[in-house]
């Protein structure tokens, strides 16, 4: 981080305006609150920006399918979204919209100033075409047989099986799944970035430490299959942006959205007096963003080279951070831990999930687990019995024998030290986003004040009239040790370390930390948090069930005639029991089950198939589990007469059966009784 005193301009990345905001949105914005609150505490100036991403084709579709227009939708969602990060006490400067007049001007300027330097280039290319819907189908929107494994409804660019990717365009059967057509291919002129002349640029830009090491790996992967021109246009229908001095193209939404951290900046400035132009066109300006890993190749290849390209400061850091699991495995709507921000704070306050997120926020891109009943234990454990304890166990005797006012002296200077030097540490944790360690440092201290409490046993000194200096002095010192430790987490814990302040009559800040309380007055005790129950999990959890159906419920009655043609066309071919007798389905034991870490989605099973037979399997469900190891000794339904498959990974003997929706996928297992190699029919 630089030392000067140039803002630093923090952005979250932009959320797209289709959907509601869940916990593994908040991970993230919970995250950069933390970092920006605790920049802010040291003095430093920062612009902490937001906005929705509004455009392209899922928006479009979307709106058409609720019968309302894009920007009724956007606009509701707008709303939706500001309210829950409020609802979390996410500190923005802005929160903007990328379907915005600032958005629009600043993706043309970039645009034309690529275009006059040559960096894009117009080619014709062959897609995919709806002609019942007339219009171009992007690759999620067309699905068909997969090319390789033959497994059927698979999506336009990769297969979830196998795990093969493809273009659309080799998909057997394609069908669009928007009107259930089959599509034609149909030309088109699209405009490309001509990403490849950046590539040096962009080899010393990620030596630069922007990004965390391991993401520097990735990204030197992506340099050894080399750089590709990427296709920044888009085909009317589309809802975003006309290309300036195009005949009906469109930015494709990922040229805009990025530029709508500028807009969002730019928006700001404008209403504050600060020079938008000035401030980007400084290439030492202190730009950091923090997304998802998901998001990393927009991020760190064509963004930066846009930048460079338009002449436009490029950014200093690109934080990278994993996703959300919950109880171990990845969030499901139908197992009711798909979480939207909304129903959480229906039954818990947000510090609750901004003080777990902090616990196990490390500063890298690991996964994240949110398991619902550590939760609960850890909020009581540590918030209610460590820390406000502190304060709730000496304060009434303040205000009781002492009228609220505290007194002269430190009791235990050494132990007062202690807390004192550990800011410098915790100082440290913070600016290198390393919120478990703040959030350790803190309750190991916590565990010192309440030992000194205990040892001290002010309820027992409070009976006892001659001992009321040594009472007043114990309460005294508790206070200020917890006024520390209260300083020390309130960019985690904004609202307890309000209502803290308050009560302490002291304004928190990192540096009057080492002024201790003395012989000034503290405002009467008032509970500063309540406990929370395993009960209000199981609560949130049935809420978020009901959610989805009533998000389905919507859809559902909004889907009129397109899902009739839908079904129609997409309806399953019927077989004869000659056909079905084709298919050799076997029980299997699943004797090891592992991850492909070079995949992102394959786990590698082996299987016994009875009579001594052992295979080898692969198999797309990496998502549904990420502790493979707890398949071991499970029986699982096996196709034993398909062609093994020589994969990347090695060879695949056979498929396992699984079943899925809405993106999740489950195994089939056999009931108990079966055994290996067994015959299914
Ligand atoms: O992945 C997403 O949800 C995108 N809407 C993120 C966009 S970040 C930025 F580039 F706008
Ligand atoms: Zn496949």
């Amino acid at each position: 981080m630089s030392s000067d005193k140039k803002p630093i301009l923090i952005t979250t990345a932009l959320p797209y305006a289709n959907g509601s905001i869940h916990l593994g949105h908040m991970l993230e914005h919970i995250q950069v609150d933390i970092f920006v609150r605790f920049l802010r505490m040291i003095g430093r100036k920062v612009y902490f920006v937001c906005a929705d991403d509004q455009h392209g084709s899922p928006i479009m579709l979307k709106a058409k399918q609720l019968n309302k227009t894009p920007e009724e939708m956007i606009a509701e969602v707008e709303q939706e979204h500001q309210h829950d990060f409020a609802g979390f006490d996410i500190s923005y400067d802005n929160y903007y919209r990328t379907n915005s007049p600032e958005n629009q001007e600043i993706s043309n300027k970039i645009y034309k100033t690529l275009r006059e330097k040559g960096f894009i280039k117009s080619k014709t290319i062959s897609q995919l075409y709806d002609p019942q819907e007339n219009m171009f189908l992007p690759d999620r929107f067309v699905k068909g047989t997969c090319p390789k494994c033959k497994a059927a409804d698979q999506y336009g660019d990769n297969c979830e099986v196998c795990g093969a990717t493809y273009a659309p365009t080799e998909l057997i059967s394609p069908y669009s799944t928007i009107s259930g057509a089959t599509p034609i291919l149909k030309e088109s002129e699209h405009y490309f970035f001509d990403l490849p002349q950046f590539s040096d640029f962009l080899k010393s830009w990620i030596s630069s430490g922007t990004v965390q090491d391991e993401m520097a790996n990735k990204l030197q992967e992506w340099f050894n299959s080399g750089l590709q021109m990427w296709d920044i246009s888009r085909d009317a229908p589309y809802f975003g942006f006309k290309i300036p001095d195009s005949d009906n193209k469109y930015f494709y939404v990922w040229l805009d959205a990025p530029v709508g951290y500028l807009a969002s900046f730019k928006n700001l400035f404008d209403r504050i007096g600060v020079d938008f132009e000035e401030t980007f066109r400084d290439p030492d300006a202190e730009l950091y963003h923090f997304i998802g890993k998901d998001i990393l190749y927009f991020h760190t290849l064509f963004w930066p080279a846009m930048l460079k390209g338009a002449d436009y400061a490029t950014p200093k850091k690109v934080f990278v951070h994993g996703y959300v699991t919950v109880n171990g495995a990845k969030m499901s709507k139908s197992k009711g831990t798909f979480i939207k921000a909304s129903t959480y704070l229906k039954h818990f306050t947000p510090e609750c999930l901004r003080y777990y997120y902090a616990s196990k926020i490390n500063g890298k891109i690991d996964d994240l687990d949110l398991n619902l009943e550590d939760f609960v234990a850890k909020v009581n454990a540590d918030i209610v019995n460590k820390l406000v304890n502190l304060a709730s166990r000496t304060a009434g005797f303040i205000t009781k024998f002492f009228d609220g006012k505290l007194a002269a002296t430190i009791d235990d200077e050494a132990l007062y030290n202690k807390f004192i030097h550990a800011q410098d540490t915790i100082k440290e944790a913070y600016l290198n986003r390393e919120f478990n360690k703040v959030v350790r440092e803190v309750m190991a201290l916590a565990d010192d004040a309440n030992r000194y409490v205990d040892e001290k046993a002010p309820w027992v000194l409070a009976k006892d009239e001659s001992k009321r200096a040594e009472l007043h002095n114990i309460c005294t010192m508790s206070l200020n040790l917890y006024k520390i430790l209260i300083s020390f987490v309130a960019p985690i814990l904004p609202r307890l370390s309000k209502a803290s302040a308050e009560f302490l009559n002291v304004e928190l800040t990192w540096d009057n930390l080492a002024t201790p309380l003395l012989g000034t007055n503290i405002n009467k005790f008032k509970a500063l948090f309540t406990r929370i129950d395993q009960k209000e999990v199981a609560a949130m959890i049935e809420d978020s069930k009901k959610d989805l159906a009533a998000a389905a419920k919507t859809l559902d009655k909004k889907d009129t005639k397109d899902t009739k043609k839908k079904d129609e066309v997409a309806a399953p071919s019927q077989i004869t029991i000659d056909d079905f007798a084709k298919v050799d389905l076997r029980a299997a034991l699943v004797l090891n089950c592992e991850e492909v870490p070079e995949s992102k989605k394959l786990l590698r099973f082996e299987l016994d198939l009875g009579n001594g037979e052992k295979r080898q399997i692969f198999s797309g469900i990496k998502s549904a589990y990420q502790n493979p190891q707890e398949l071991i000794g499970r029986y699982v339904i096996v196709v034993y007469n398909l062609l093994p498959r020589k994969m990347k990974f090695g060879l695949s003997e056979g498929m396992i059966l699984s079943a899925g929706h809405d993106n999740e996928i489950f195994l089939l297992s056999a009931d108990s009784g079966v055994k290996a190699g067994d015959k299914v029919m």
